[in-house]
């Protein structure tokens, strides 16, 4: 699975979004260790806060499907129908990757032109994770 196919499975999940309210439409396609792929996309509500992202929508499909292990996210993100910026996870999805991600967990970026990849450690310096709880022991 290369980063432009994982972005092609983002770009496509980012069809089903669910964003009434913003307009702003995310898809999420996230890679275990072991070569399945689950999607995500935003889940917006009336009430706003409940909202959920692409990517936790992804994570969260894994984690509940037993998935663990994860090597790589592809997010791609706007309010147009082909997106010009590169839309970065926000700071919850990074601290739920940070749960079960690595730091050389690869988060690759896309708009209509281009792929960015990034690592958990670059996006995520300085974090929280399990490990530290274990430190503390
Ligand atoms: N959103 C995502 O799904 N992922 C991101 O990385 C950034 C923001 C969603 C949340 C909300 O539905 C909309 O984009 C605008 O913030």
């Amino acid at each position: 699975m290369t980063d432009r196919d994982l972005m092609e499975l983002a770009t496509e999940a980012r069809k089903n979004a669910y964003a009434p309210y913003s307009g702003f439409r995310v898809g999420a396609a996230l890679l275990t260790a072991d070569g399945r792929v689950y999607t995500g996309c935003n889940i917006e509500n009336a009430a706003y806060t409940p909202t959920n992202c692409a990517e936790r929508t992804a994570f969260f499909k894994a984690v509940s499907e037993g998935a663990r292990e994860f090597t790589a996210i592809a997010v791609t993100g706007g309010s147009g129908e082909d997106p010009a910026a590169f839309c970065a996870p926000c700071g919850v999805c990074r601290q739920v990757m940070a749960e079960f991600c690595d730091d050389s967990f690869r988060i690759v970026l896309g708009n209509r032109e281009a792929i960015r990849v990034y690592t958990q450690k670059e996006i995520l310096p300085l974090s929280f994770s399990p490990k530290d709880l274990e430190e503390q022991a």
